[in-house]
């Protein structure tokens, strides 16, 4: 187990650039399984969860090759000509909750599929319900053997789904196996996120037909058969959040590069609010912090509110901030693992059900600490840019399945981040 170690009290200047979105690969990865041809994803992040990916397809038979796109970015080769229907070892799966997106694609070409329990971030119980109802909507039935879960469909019909809560995954499952449907299959209260946008981008470039993906409405008709395609990911709006937030406790001035505004507008928003200083121009973002920032209210949503992933993150901000915040967090249950560590650095925080109630401090102190989960463990990283003297974050395995070169890129900005 690997620790960041951080010197805080740096002030942050220069570029950044952003790299391509964690939440937007792996199920564009799961995706390339729906047909035999060469797909080609460039703005490939070098992520821990890019890997478990890339094993995971690999298992299934398929070719996965790694290598550099004209822009000297990673990209990634993939071809699912050969595909089997069952899931390589449970251990595989349960690294990541993800795991659970090859599922859709896998029951589509090929009418069945075995997988174990995904795993993932420990932050709440995280059912997958909603995917094996939108599933079941298209006429897969499954069964639950030595956790596994067995699904299998004669042929997928399109039909209505409509999903209690706008779950991320569930939204594009149902979307990939729906591509290969008979007929057309429409999404209701279907989540928002860009990401989800990026996939109808890919399935369409691979001959499918889908649209609405960005409202609450995606509408899947579908096709006998696709074709290889080449994608290029979007950035990832989570990193562009979670380095305002870095900005915002570091003090300094940031160019961010790679970086769609309209994509954080909710965290842009929010952290103007408190302080920070945003300026969007062509090539990015200019940021800028001058002065300690002032406490501001946030609440998770689903897209486009103020996205849960980054609500660690932004904690961390307001343990400095002056005044105080209160933070609900509604879109997981348990989504606090962080406070306690925060707390040992001298943070002042109440948790009270989903409710958060954060004292900002004048300063932090550097401490030994242990990442809870990836972005929780994100949050003592920017705690430690804040903190007086060294704070060691214990577990770089959770920050590194969703940040690319973290310490490069906040050494390159004249941290003073190191690992161990
Ligand atoms: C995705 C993101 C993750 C982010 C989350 C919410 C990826 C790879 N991961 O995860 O980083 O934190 O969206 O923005 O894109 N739920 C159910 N039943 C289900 C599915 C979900 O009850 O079948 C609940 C979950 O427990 C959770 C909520 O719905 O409380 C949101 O989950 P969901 O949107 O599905 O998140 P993920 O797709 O797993």
């Amino acid at each position: 187990m690997g620790s960041f170690v951080i010197e805080g009290g740096r002030r942050l200047e220069g570029q950044v650039r952003m790299s391509g979105a964690k939440n937007a690969i792996l199920p564009i990865m799961a995706a390339t399984l729906l047909c035999p041809g060469d797909c080609f994803i460039h703005e490939v992040p070098d992520l821990r969860d890019v890997t478990v990916m890339t094993d995971i397809l690999r298992s299934l038979g398929v070719k996965v090759e790694a290598g550099r796109g004209g822009d000297g970015g990673r990209s990634l080769t993939i071809h699912a000509g050969g595909l089997n229907t069952h899931v390589g070892p449970g251990d595989l799966m349960g690294q990541m909750r993800s795991s659970i997106f090859v599922m859709g694609p896998i029951l589509a070409r090929l009418g069945r599929a075995t997988v174990a329990y995904p795993g993932g971030c420990a932050i709440g119980p995280r059912p997958i319900d909603l995917h094996l109802r939108g599933l079941s909507a298209l006429g897969a039935k499954f069964r639950e053997r030595y956790g596994h879960i067995e699904a299998e469909a004669v042929a997928l019909r399109g039909g209505e789904v409509h999903l209690d809560f706008p779950s991320v995954g569930a939204t594009e499952n149902v979307m990939m196996a729906a591509i290969l449907a008979e007929g057309t299959t429409v999404i209701r209260n279907a989540a928002r996120e860009p990401e989800i946008a990026d996939l109808q981008r890919f399935l369409n470039a691979m001959g499918g037909r889908v649209s609405g993906a960005g409202s609450d409405s995606v509408r899947v008709d579908g096709v006998a058969t696709l074709h290889g395609a080449e994608h290029s990911v979007i950035p990832d709006r989570i990193e562009a959040g979670t380095f305002l937030a870095a900005v915002g406790v570091a003090g300094g001035h940031v160019e961010f590069r790679n970086v769609v505004g309209e994509h954080i507008e909710a965290a842009m928003a929010k952290m103007r609010e408190a302080g920070l200083i945003i300026t969007e121009g062509r090539s990015g973002l200019m940021v800028t912090a001058t002065a300690r920032l002032r406490a501001v209210d946030f609440k998770t949503l689903p897209y486009p509110g103020f996205p849960t992933d980054l609500q660690p993150q932004a904690m961390a901000l307001m343990t400095v901030a002056e005044g105080t915040s209160l933070i609900t967090e509604t879109v997981f249950d348990k989504r606090f693992n962080h406070v306690e560590e925060l707390s040992r650095m001298g943070a002042r925080i109440r948790v009270e059900g989903r409710a958060a109630v954060v004292e900002g401090v004048p300063g932090l102190s550097g401490a030994e600490v242990a990442a809870p989960d990836l972005r929780g463990g994100m949050a003592l990283v920017i705690a430690g840019l804040a903190a007086e003297g060294v704070t060691k974050v214990r577990g770089t395995e959770h920050i590194d399945r969703g940040y690319e070169g973290l310490e490069a890129k906040l050494s390159a900005l004249g941290a003073a981040i190191g690992r161990e």
